[in-house]
């Protein structure tokens, strides 16, 4: 693979990598279909998780099927521009046929008016924060197309602060929550994934016009289950170059649980989140939950 440097730009004050901001018009003029379906997440939130979940479904739960490619060549990430090396989001999608999965970790002010125009489904996935910062974490460690996170300490208030790749969570999750009633947008909480994933499972069938018997649907939660997906070559991105993600440092699919957060904030860290949490979040009528 061909050295790279990472560099990091701003879009309308949201951090985003250098080689997004530099193909900045072509990504905002991204031409969606009204088939699409598009999930949008923050980073760390349960993106790949639903990515097989709704490709499963789409394919009927046949895993067979839903091993075809990685899940990064089958979903298309629309704003990563990749090393030159490998095809980017945006060439993938355009040869894709319909019904095209695609992912997205903008914000929704960022998101390309085409999907607004061809009115597609996008299933919105968020995390707490707190497990979610925990998980960012060590993907900045692993993956060199990000900068090195420092220690945690400094890492916890940087994305307090929304000065990481693709912003503030808050902002990020209330922008999204808010445009449900006027868009199709299924709102998950990947808490409640963990909880209860057939109950998710068959919102997110039923948001997409299927009706999967009940052997299909096993299928899809045995498939989708963590330890599943942490075997499968083609969803745990051990077919990524070890020159990019380094599954040696950390492994993109690490932990998978709500609460790994106690092991790593502070008591005063703890005080401090949640303090901002309630400035931001109070009168949203958004909950999350971070135990279980
Ligand atoms: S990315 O890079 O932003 O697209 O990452 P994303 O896929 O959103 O999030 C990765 C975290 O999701 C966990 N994960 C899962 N948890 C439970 N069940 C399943 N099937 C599953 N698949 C992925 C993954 O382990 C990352 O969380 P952490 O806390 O780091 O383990």
């Amino acid at each position: 693979m061909e050295n790279f440097q990472v560099t990091m730009g701003h879009i309308e004050g949201v951090p985003l990598p250098g080689p997004t901001c530099d193909e900045w018009d072509t990504i905002y003029n991204f031409q969606a279909r009204e088939d699409d379906i598009l999930i949008a997440t923050y980073p760390k939130s349960g993106t790949t998780w639903m990515q097989e979940i709704v490709d499963l479904i789409l394919q009927e739960g046949d895993v067979q099927k839903s091993m075809r490619a990685p899940c990064f060549i089958k979903v298309p990430f629309i704003e990563m521009i990749p090393p030159k090396s490998m095809p980017s989001g945006l060439e993938l999608a355009k040869t894709m046929k319909s019904p095209r999965i695609l992912k997205t970790h903008l914000p929704i002010n960022l998101l390309p008016p085409s999907f607004w125009e061809k009115n597609a489904k996008v299933v919105y996935v968020a995390r707490n924060a707190k497990d979610c910062m925990v998980s960012y974490y060590y993907f900045h460690k692993m993956n060199t197309f990000l900068l090195d996170p420092g220690t945690w300490d400094n890492f916890f208030s940087e994305f307090l602060s929304g000065d990481v790749p693709w912003g503030s969570w808050f902002d990020h999750v209330l922008g999204w929550w808010k445009a449900m009633d006027k868009h199709q947008i299924l709102f998950i909480f990947y808490e409640d994934m963990i909880e209860d994933p057939m109950w998710e499972i068959r919102k997110v069938m039923k948001f997409l016009g299927k009706d999967l018997s009940d052997e299909a649907l096993e299928n899809v939660k045995y498939h989708s289950s963590f330890q599943a997906m942490k075997e499968n070559p083609m969803t745990n991105n051990s077919t990524v170059p070890n020159s990019i993600m380094d599954d040696t440092i950390s492994p993109f699919m690490r932990k998978g649980i709500v609460g790994d957060w106690k092991t790593h904030f502070s008591v005063t860290q703890n005080f401090i989140f949640d303090e901002e949490y309630k400035k931001k979040m109070e009168g949203s009528g958004l909950n999350f939950r971070t135990e279980l």
